[in-house]
């Protein structure tokens, strides 16, 4: 379809109930979209929620999950509306025998979630796996789990996990048989191995008052793991985070990727996020940059909807900002479908990754473009929707986290607070909502 024009709504909802139809069990499956546990657990408490936002920002410094555990506790005795499950949590924190039962409890639920959303303790650990999806037709990004680095020790541990990754991806792969839809697009090869990775895991200066900062002290560190997917002929994407990053990370990649050494390779790849009020401008200044520096391969766009919210709403509204999201999931909606536009107009100057559950997006996404569009889902989340656009012969890549459970407990978090939302199109899916519905224009 050229140009940025929607494509006729009878098209994007026949296409979403070819997906529903593909999907390898019922869509309506209860529970299935998230630990049934864990959503009944969160429910839609807006409390809770937030103390599992502050739980989050006291993850890097715990050493152990014994530690993780006593402070989830500690954050939940904290929320003023105690649901039965966490009443019964806070009886149980009244005795010492209580407590550790507690303890072992919330390790238990965490390690349960981890097991769903965590492939392997390592790259090398995740070789079946990957080696598995594969074969079946579907390429990955694995993500070394790993944010918010307090010291500079920690962001050269992390980088060098990152250099290693691309090794043990790239030994991996390379006995895989051709899946030939994973590995040419019409703008030419696309690498097997495939890395994501995140900024604030790379400088412990991530700060946004002085965004130059963080931006000079990680970019040696991407810049060497640039070089290394160069040689491995691998490719390195790099994740977006909280909007008080935002700045710091697109100035860190836009530059690097101009250095005059980066213009033949490696591929690479940033993130654009739908529920950004203003993601429209970002998007203005990666399709400038990208007409402006030719490049080898051509700069992969994941467009997401954003895993921050809960942590954007909570900031702003300390602050007494306005919040750089919108509110409602319909206006991000909305804007995913305007951006997925754009970006498909825009190719083949930039590759376009659409990554998203919401079976409405996808199916729009399918329906604006001929060919050349990757999918991308969450390992542990959007398993059957990724099996499903396989089998519809679409290019499929699974986000697939690798790592400890201390590096991935914000991981884990931000899935349980985003599933758990009111608003969540998986929750929405899971409680039954007729497809129609699911499908309907935002
Ligand atoms: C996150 O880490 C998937 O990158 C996204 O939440």
């Amino acid at each position: 379809m050229p140009g940025d024009v929607p494509p006729p709504e009878s098209e994007v909802v026949a296409i979403g109930r070819e997906i529903a139809a593909a999907l390898p069990s019922p869509a309506r499956h209860p529970g299935k979209a998230i630990d049934a546990r864990a959503m009944d657990f969160t429910s839609r408490d807006a409390e809770l929620r937030a103390a599992l936002f502050r739980f989050v920002d006291v993850v890097p410094a715990c050493r152990s999950v014994d530690d993780l555990a006593a402070h989830l506790t500690g954050f939940l005795g904290e929320v003023d509306a105690q649901t039965p499950p966490i009443k019964a949590a806070m009886r149980m924190g009244d005795s010492r025998a209580g407590r550790a039962a507690l303890g072992t409890a919330a390790a238990a639920g965490v390690k349960h979630m981890a097991r769903r959303f965590i492939v392997a303790d390592s790259p090398a650990g995740a070789r079946g796996t990957l080696q598995r999806l594969w074969r079946d037709g579907t390429a990955a990004s694995v993500d070394l789990l790993g944010e918010a680095t307090i010291t500079s020790a920690e962001a050269d541990g992390y980088a060098a996990r990152c250099a290693e990754a691309l090794d043990a991806l790239t030994e991996i792969y390379r006995g895989s048989p051709p899946r030939p839809l994973l590995e040419r697009d019409g703008a030419g090869p696309l690498p097997r191995a495939n890395l994501s990775v995140k900024v604030s895991a790379l400088t412990p200066l991530l700060r946004p008052d002085a965004p130059a900062l963080g931006q000079e002290d990680a970019a040696p560190r991407l810049r060497a793991l640039l070089r290394t997917a160069r040689e491995l002929d691998a490719h390195l994407h790099v994740d977006m985070e909280s909007f008080d990053s935002r700045e710091a990370i697109t100035d860190l990649v836009l530059d690097l990727l101009a250095e005059d050494e980066f213009r033949d390779g490696p591929s690479a790849g940033m993130v654009l996020q739908a529920y950004l009020r203003d993601g429209g401008e970002l998007l203005d200044r990666v399709l400038a940059f990208s007409a402006e520096h030719e490049r080898a391969s051509p700069l992969t766009i994941r467009l997401v909807k954003g895993a921050y919210w809960d942590h954007e709403l909570v900031e702003a509204r300390q602050h007494g900002w306005e919040p750089p999201v919108w509110e409602h999931k319909a206006e991000s909606d909305r804007n995913f479908e305007a951006l997925t536009l754009r970006l498909l107009a825009a190719r083949p100057a930039v590759r376009v990754a659409i990554a998203s559950h919401n079976l409405r997006s996808v199916a729009h996404a399918i329906a604006a473009a001929d060919a050349d569009v990757e999918f991308q889902v969450l390992r542990g989340l959007g398993d059957d929707l990724g099996h499903a656009l396989a089998h519809l012969g679409h290019r499929v890549r699974v986000y697939c986290p690798v790592g400890d459970l201390v590096a991935g407990m914000a991981y884990l978090v931000r899935r349980l607070l985003e599933n758990t939302s009111n608003e969540s199109f998986l929750a929405e899916q899971a409680r039954g909502a007729a497809l129609d519905d699911l499908l309907a224009a935002p």
